[in-house]
């Protein structure tokens, strides 16, 4: 016949179950999913002509964040401009700002190059899209 466990084992199982659960919900909180792409169901690149407002407002030798336009772009050289999708790669959030000359996506910690596109860091993979853009007037028009 088992002994009957004791008070102090009986807290140390519980104590392990609540671990175990809250491992669970970390996993469950790490995967990815559409649930968390805020980038909606929208193409990632433009499909006709965005106007962004004046060229001037994208510094040179730096890069702006169009965040509801889901466009970031950079002004390597006065007069030059490079556009890209903001939307993340990995799983389609939109990127929440541009630290350092890296864009970062909030979902899972991917970072892009804002003048080439390119990944800095995982787990995206592939580079954001390229965007046309052009200055017309002093305003930036991109896709
Ligand atoms: S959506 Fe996963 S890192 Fe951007």
């Amino acid at each position: 016949m088992p002994a009957p466990q004791s008070p102090a084992r009986r807290t140390v199982l519980r104590g392990a179950a609540a671990l175990a659960g809250a491992a669970g919900a970390g996993v469950t909180l790490a995967a990815c999913s559409t649930e968390t792409n805020s980038g909606g169901n929208t193409p990632a690149t433009p499909t006709e002509p965005v106007d962004l407002g004046a060229a001037a407002d994208v510094p040179v030798g730096g890069a702006k964040l169009y965040r509801e336009k889901k466009l970031i772009v950079s002004c390597p050289a006065e007069g030059q401009y490079k556009a890209f999708s903001a939307q993340c790669t990995h799983a389609g959030c939109v990127l929440d700002k541009i630290v350092e000359g890296e864009g970062n996506c909030p979902c899972h910690g991917s970072r892009f190059d804002v003048t080439t596109g390119k990944v800095l860091r995982g787990p995206a993979s592939e580079p954001l899209p390229a965007v046309p853009v052009r200055a017309e007037n002093g305003n930036l028009v991109a896709g």
